[in-house]
């Protein structure tokens, strides 16, 4: 399969969708992207890498960064199952409406309220973040990946509704560190830059069943298996029926406007274009993943 050809033909296939969309306004930074910016990367289990477009333009990772710090948690085993669970929501990603009948427990670690349990988790072992940072630093082979500091403000500066819900988690004993620090945590996993490239990269040991670039073993199969399980039936929130009907694989959106997927066994794409459908999924990204299964017949289907 010749990739670079193929995402050349994808780029092109997605051009009436690139600019459709809004850009994400809740966040106020978020809001001056460019729609107009497409990328698309494709990281394979034997190291290659192939992209096309703005595939190398650092861009605000946002939710994407709840599928690391899942990983990361999960190494150090499974507690982290006791306090979220794994159902899709079938809600908005910041919904508060399950957890008062639900005891606090969030439905799923993508959403919000999950994210943070997640977060809080990885924050007793350490610095959740700076953990996530050195984490993509070295899967990327990237050493310039950061927080982008304006969005961390302004996402610091509108976070009431996550605030809100780990209030809410606390009183039930579901947020063990104190609620501000975990959100300033969560805030810095959000506000990181990479580029499809990078998030690629980051993300094939998910295709290699846990192992890193390196050789080494982040995750058992099984865990490894279980992310990739749960990006598929909650990665892309209350539209993960559309994302697995139309593309077919686990996959995990960001209101940056980026989606990353896994092919197990064989690679992680990663697109970015920052117009967003009604559910915070990239218009443009969506319609590249499926261009790429129904390309490829890589779909797990
Ligand atoms: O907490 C938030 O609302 C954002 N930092 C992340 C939300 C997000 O990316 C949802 N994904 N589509």
């Amino acid at each position: 399969m010749d990739l670079a050809a193929l995402l050349d033909r994808i780029a092109d296939d997605v051009t009436p969708e690139i600019g459709r969309g809004a850009v994400a306004d809740y966040i106020p930074a978020l809001a001056q992207a460019d729609p107009h910016r497409f990328g698309m990367a494709v990281a394979e289990v034997d190291g290659s890498l192939h992209g096309v477009g703005d595939w190398r333009q650092p861009f605000s990772i946002q939710s994407m960064s709840k599928v690391f710090t899942l990983a990361l948690t999960l190494a150090h085993g499974d507690d982290v199952w006791t306090r979220v669970g794994r159902e899709p929501s079938g809600n908005p990603f910041n919904s508060l409406v399950q957890l008062e009948n639900e005891d606090g427990i969030p439905r799923n670690p993508f959403i919000n309220a999950g994210a943070l349990v997640v977060t809080d988790e990885l924050a007793s072992h350490g610095d959740a973040a700076g953990a996530l940072l050195t984490f993509l630093r070295e899967e990327s082979g990237n050493p310039g990946i950061g927080v982008d500091a304006e969005v961390a403000t302004s996402e610091a500066g509108h976070a009431d509704r996550n605030r809100a819900l780990a209030y809410f988690m606390a009183s039930y004993g579901n947020i063990r560190n104190p609620v501000p620090d975990v959100l300033a945590q969560y805030v810095r996993q959000c506000s990181i830059a990479m580029s499809c490239a990078d998030v690629a990269r980051s993300a094939v040991f998910l295709a290699r069943h846990g192992l890193r670039n390196d050789g080494t073993r982040l995750l058992g199969l099984s865990a490894a298996k279980r992310i990739n399980a749960v990006m598929l039936t909650c990665g892309t929130y209350d539209a993960a029926g559309e994302f697995a009907y139309r593309v077919g694989l686990p996959g995990k959106s960001g209101v940056g406007g980026g989606i990353v997927a896994i092919v197990p066994g064989r690679c992680a794409v990663c697109v970015w274009s920052p117009g967003l459908d009604a559910r915070g999924n990239s218009v443009a990204g969506v319609a590249a993943l499926d261009r790429f299964t129904t390309l490829t017949g890589w779909s797990i289907f």
